[in-house]
């Protein structure tokens, strides 16, 4: 059993699901949390934990935090020592899964709504490990821009989940799986002008990343595969606002 399996037994996810879904807390897949969202299949919520290795003590920022299940996650992972922040850009979901964090009794830890012109929470980082879960394009340089050396950060971009290793100011980019996001949503400026692009457009629904199996990538778009890591030039960094999104 390790810190990741422990966080799991100590942060149950009925605590936060709807009422009415709470039976199916068990099941290894997104689950409705209303407002279009779900909250994440378990075994993908595993899997970028344990690419994010967090440790105690740690000052971690979770992007789309939707139910705050994986805030309280990472609340658990850090301890009281440490500091978590959620930041989720569906308003009614932000408000909701802060409430549910909140009554997850770990002070250090909360979450609260994002500002749809800002990626990220830049003002309080620099961010020891951050974790997303919605898709970029992308790799989205205005988080690369947030993590403390060293750090960590895990992202699904065009499909593929990346760990982003910084390093002595040097940072690392690997692949772990194919995996189905929800899109990251660009962030906006009060001219509604979009100011950075790292919104994918290959989720078939809100809020639904899904593990997915083993194999070659199924054309049809039916399944997707999953591989070991591999060290990848193919995922681009995405510094320009507006950019059209990369085929990676
Ligand atoms: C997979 S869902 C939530 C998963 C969540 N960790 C959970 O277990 O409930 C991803 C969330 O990312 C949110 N999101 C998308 N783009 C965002 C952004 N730029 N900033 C903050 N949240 C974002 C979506 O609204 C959605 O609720």
């Amino acid at each position: 059993m390790d810190a990741v399996d422990d966080a799991f037994e100590a942060v149950p996810r009925a605590d936060f699901l709807p009422r009415g879904v709470r039976r199916r807390a068990g099941v290894d897949g997104p689950l409705p949390i209303g407002h279009g969202g779900t909250c994440s299949q378990p075994r993908t919520v595993a899997d970028m934990l344990r690419l994010l290795d967090v440790r105690p003590g740690q000052r971690v920022l979770d992007v789309g935090s939707g139910s705050g299940w994986t805030t309280a996650l990472l609340g658990h992972l850090v301890g009281p020592a440490g500091h978590v922040v959620g930041v989720e850009i569906e308003p009614h979901l932000a408000r909701w899964g802060a409430e549910n964090v909140a009554r997850a009794g770990m002070p250090w830890a909360q979450a609260r709504a994002a500002d749809p012109a800002v990626l990220g929470l830049p003002a309080e980082g620099p961010w020891d490990r951050i974790l997303v879960s919605a898709q970029a394009a992308r790799l989205p340089q205005a988080l690369v821009d947030q993590l403390a050396d060293p750090g960590r950060l895990v992202v699904p971009v065009a499909g593929r989940m990346a760990l982003v290793v910084l390093e002595a100011g040097a940072t690392r980019v690997s692949e772990h799986g194919y995996y189905r996001f929800v899109p990251l949503q660009p962030g906006r400026s009060p001219a509604g002008h979009l100011i950075h692009a790292a919104a994918a457009t290959t989720a078939s629904s809100r809020c639904s990343p899904r593990q997915v199996t083993r194999g070659p990538p199924d054309p049809r778009g039916g399944g997707y595969s999953s591989h070991g890591p591999s060290h990848s030039p193919g995922l681009t960094h995405a510094h320009d606002a507006g950019d059209p999104p990369a085929s990676a």
